[in-house]
């Protein structure tokens, strides 16, 4: 059995609307969409300045209020982006100016010399109306001996790099419920502005393989980590095609 389809975790994304453009709904916290333009996707309410397709969303503002709604997953789910990335949406909020979407998680799996599978993706919004959230993200780095590292920039010129180290010497070091602070599991916060970013690791895996045989690093809602760590394969959907 094998499952190549990166798992997805929420992250939330700010929503910046020009302060002129305090449109319908927008300060009542409604959800409004333009007329005889479909006001949901799915489960999903699609508020202005969103809208499916040209004639339905704010494209002058920014082409990527412009969302495609996907029927080919059911119930259908609200797609933000371009030819190049696309992610899904699984909740708009005007009132908070939030918009939650769901991002690959970032692994790498290994044996003692050998990358097994690995995936690490990254985010360029310098041309979207979308920045993560500062207060409502955290970069997550799980695993056993590993630094996670996130780098990009904020805003234009400056850059910027952080990270944390998890370690462990054991499975039997992670605990049930353990709260995310070193010992397998680490975190570190989201600067505010942070306009383009990936992550990597900075690894050794000699002394781990056997017991750990994936890091994870994702930039995810405050709060989601709060499962077993021996479970976090499972709970992720991933299958160790070795086994
Ligand atoms: C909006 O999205 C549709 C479907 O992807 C596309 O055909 C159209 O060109 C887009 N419009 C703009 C202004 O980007
Ligand atoms: C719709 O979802 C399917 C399944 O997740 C995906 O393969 C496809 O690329 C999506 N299409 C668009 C336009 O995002
Ligand atoms: C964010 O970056 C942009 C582009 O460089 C800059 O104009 C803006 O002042 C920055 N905002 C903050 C709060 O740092
Ligand atoms: C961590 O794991 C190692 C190796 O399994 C073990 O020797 C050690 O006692 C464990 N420490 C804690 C605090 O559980
Ligand atoms: C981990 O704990 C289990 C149950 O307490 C024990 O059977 C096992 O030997 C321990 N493993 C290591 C490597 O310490
Ligand atoms: C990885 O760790 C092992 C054991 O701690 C060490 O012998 C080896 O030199 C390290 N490899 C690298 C590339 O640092």
């Amino acid at each position: 059995m094998s499952n190549q389809r990166p798992a997805m975790l929420v992250f939330v994304a700010s929503i910046l609307l020009p302060a002129a453009a305090t449109l319908a709904g927008a300060s009542s916290g409604r959800s409004v969409s333009l007329p005889s333009c479909p006001d949901k996707c799915g489960d999903v309410p699609i508020p202005y300045p969103f809208g499916i397709g040209t004639h339905c969303a704010a494209t002058s503002l920014s082409s990527y209020f412009n969302l495609t709604c996907n029927g080919t997953i059911d119930p259908p789910r609200p797609m933000v982006g371009n030819d190049e990335a696309v992610v899904e949406i699984t909740d708009i909020s005007l009132e908070h100016g939030e918009m939650r979407v769901l991002s690959p998680v970032n692994h790498i799996c290994f044996t003692l010399d050998t990358t097994f599978t690995k995936f690490l993706g990254g985010y360029e919004l310098q041309l979207t109306p979308f920045l993560p959230s500062p207060s409502r993200n955290r970069f997550t780095v799980i695993g056993c001996n590993t630094l996670g590292l996130i780098s990009g920039y904020k805003g234009t010129a400056s850059q910027y790099v952080a990270g944390c180290y998890s370690y462990c010497e054991g499975v039997n070091n992670t605990t049930e419920g353990a709260p995310c602070a070193g010992m397998g599991c680490c975190e570190a916060a989201i600067p505010a502005n942070l306009t383009s970013f990936g992550v990597k690791f900075e690894m050794n895996q000699s002394k781990v393989w056997g017991f750990n045989p994936c890091f994870y690093a994702m930039v995810a809602e405050v709060g989601w980590y709060n499962f077993r760590q021996q479970d976090l394969v499972g709970r992720l959907g991933f299958v160790d095609d070795r086994a």
